[in-house]
C-alpha cells in the first residue's frame, strides 16, 4: 500500500514510518521540521536525541531498502502539498503534521495565530489537494480527546443520538476545546467533515488520548539510540506523563498541577502505531467521515504520578510528589467516561500496560539522565492560561505529598 505520512520527522510520524516500512508498504514522509525549531525556540530539547533526517533516512534505507521516502516542506503552501499527491499516488494519507501543544499555542496573539493558521490552513489545502489529486484516498486525521474537553456526561464515539423538542436526530457530539491549539482541532473536524460531504472524500478522524513511550517493536533506545523517537518533557512540549518520568529520573518533584484530579486517557506508543495500521488497512466508504476515539487507559494526573512513583521506587530512585499551581484554566474535578469501541471492532487489543510500559520508559530515560538534567530549567511550568505571558511562577509548590 502506497501511505503517505504528514509529519514524518515527529513522535508518532518517525514511529510509524518505520512500522509500515517494516510491514512492506512504500512509505512517503513530509515534515518542515517546525517541532525541532519551537522546542528549541522555548529552550529545550528531546530527551531521546534525535538524528538529522538525512540520518535517519540512511538509516532505515539499510533496513527498509526502497520503502521508505522523504520530502521537505511545508504543507500550509497548497503547491507542495499537491506535487507530493500527484507524485506520491497515496492510497492512505496519516495527517500528524501539525502545531501540537496547547501551551504552545497559549503563549500570546502571534503563538496562537501561528498554531491556528498551521494547523487548519494545512489541512484545508490538504483536502482541496486530495479532491483534485487523490479523491480515492483514505485521510486518517489526528484530532485529539481534548476537542472533546471534558463535559459532565459520557464521551461519544464522535456522533450521539439526541432528542429536543420531541424530535430525535444523530449528531456531531459537542466539542468544548480548552486551548487555541485545541480549537485547531475542531476547526480541522468541521472542515474535514464537510469535505467528504461535498466532494465524496473517505476520512477517519481519530480523537487521540495521550500518547506514551519510548519503545515500539521497531524502535529501543537502549539498543540502537540513532533510530529513537522525540521525547519532550519540558512545559510546554512534554505531556504529564512524560514530565514525570523525566523528573523522576533527576529526582525533581513530579509536577501535578492543582488539585491534580483532571482527568485523561491514555495509550502506549506502540498501540497508537497498532492502532493507526489497522485504520489503514480498513478504509471507510468514500464519502464517508468516520470518528474513532483511542484510548486504552484513563488516569488522574495525581494517580498517573503516583503510579510513575511506585515503578520508580522500585528501580531505587526517591521520587516526590508535588502540587503545584495550575497554569491551566481547567476543571480539575470532574467526570470522565469516554466511549471508544470501532476500533475494538476493526479486531484491536491493547498490548502494553501503563505500568509495563513505564517500566521500559524509564530504563531508557535513565540513559539520558544527562540530556535532562542539562533542560532541567524547561520543566517548570511558566505559560499559563491567565493572561498569554509566559510567567515564571512565583509561588511554591505546595507540597502534598
Ligand atoms: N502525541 C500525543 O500524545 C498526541 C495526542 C493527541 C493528538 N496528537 C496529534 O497527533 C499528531 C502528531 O503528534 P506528535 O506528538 O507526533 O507531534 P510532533 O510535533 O512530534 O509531530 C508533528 C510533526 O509535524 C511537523 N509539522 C508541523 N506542521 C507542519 C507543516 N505545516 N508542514 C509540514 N510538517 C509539519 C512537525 O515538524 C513535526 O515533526 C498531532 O497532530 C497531534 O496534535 C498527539
Amino acid at each position: 500500500m502506497n501511505v503517505l505520512i504528514l509529519g514524518m520527522d515527529g513522535y508518532i510520524g518517525w514511529s510509524l514510518g518505520l512500522h509500515l516500512a517494516e510491514k512492506g508498504n512504500k512509505v512517503v514522509g513530509v515534515d518542515n521540521f517546525s517541532r525541532r525549531r519551537t522546542v528549541e525556540e522555548i529552550g529545550s530539547w528531546s530527551a531521546t536525541p534525535i538524528q538529522t533526517m538525512e540520518k535517519r533516512m540512511h538509516i532505515a534505507k539499510a533496513i527498509y531498502q526502497d520503502s521508505l521516502h522523504f520530502h521537505e516542506g511545508d504543507i500550509t503552501d497548497y503547491d507542495f502539498i499537491a506535487d507530493v499527491l500527484k507524485s506520491c499516488e497515496p492510497e492512505a494519507i496519516v495527517h500528524l503534521g501539525e502545531q501540537p501543544s496547547a501551551p504552545y499555542s497559549m503563549i500570546d496573539a502571534e503563538h496562537a495565530a501561528y498554531t491556528q493558521q498551521n494547523n487548519v490552513i494545512g489541512t484545508l489545502n490538504l483536502l482541496f489537494a486530495m479532491r483534485d489529486y487523490a479523491p480515492n484516498a483514505h485521510l486518517i486525521k489526528l484530532g485529539t480527546m481534548g476537542e472533546y474537553g471534558t463535559p459532565p456526561i459520557d464521551i461519544a464515539e464522535g456522533f450521539f443520538e439526541v432528542e429536543y423538542n420531541g424530535r430525535r436526530a444523530n449528531l456531531m457530539f459537542p466539542r468544548y476545546p480548552g486551548s487555541f491549539y485545541h480549537a485547531s482541532k475542531v476547526h480541522d473536524t468541521y472542515n474535514i467533515m464537510l469535505a467528504c460531504k461535498i466532494w465524496d472524500l473517505r476520512s477517519t478522524d481519530v480523537m487521540q488520548g495521550v500518547v506514551y513511550g519510548t519503545r515500539t517493536h521497531e524502535i529501543n533506545p537502549s539498543e540502537n539510540p540513532d533510530m529513537c523517537t522525540r521525547f519532550d518533557f519540558d512545559e510546554v512540549f512534554g505531556t504529564a506523563i512524560n514530565r514525570y518520568c523525566a523528573e523522576a529520573v533527576i529526582g525533581h518533584p513530579l509536577t501535578v498541577y492543582g488539585k491534580g484530579g483532571q482527568t485523561r486517557g491514555f495509550l502506549a506508543l506502540v498501540d497508537s502505531i497498532q492502532c493507526l495500521t489497522l485504520i489503514c488497512q480498513n478504509a471507510p466508504d468514500k464519502g464517508e467521515y468516520r470518528v474513532f476515539n483511542q484510548i486504552d487507559e484513563t488516569y488522574d494526573v495525581t494517580s498517573l504520578a503516583r503510579t510513575v512513583k511506585k515503578i520508580g521506587e522500585r528501580k531505587n530512585l526517591a521520587i516526590r510528589v508535588n502540587h503545584v499551581p495550575n497554569p491551566r484554566k481547567e476543571a480539575e474535578e470532574h467526570h470522565y467516561k469516554v466511549e471508544a469501541k470501532h476500533l475494538r471492532k476493526l479486531g484491536f487489543k491493547p498490548t502494553r500496560t501503563l505500568e509495563q510500559e513505564l517500566d521500559l520508559m524509564l530504563d531508557d530515560l535513565l540513559g539520558f539522565k544527562g540530556r535532562i538534567k542539562e533542560k532541567e530549567c524547561a520543566i517548570y511550568p511558566k505559560t499559563t492560561w491567565q493572561d498569554g505571558k509566559r510567567i515564571i511562577q512565583s509561588s511554591a509548590p505546595m507540597n502534598r505529598n
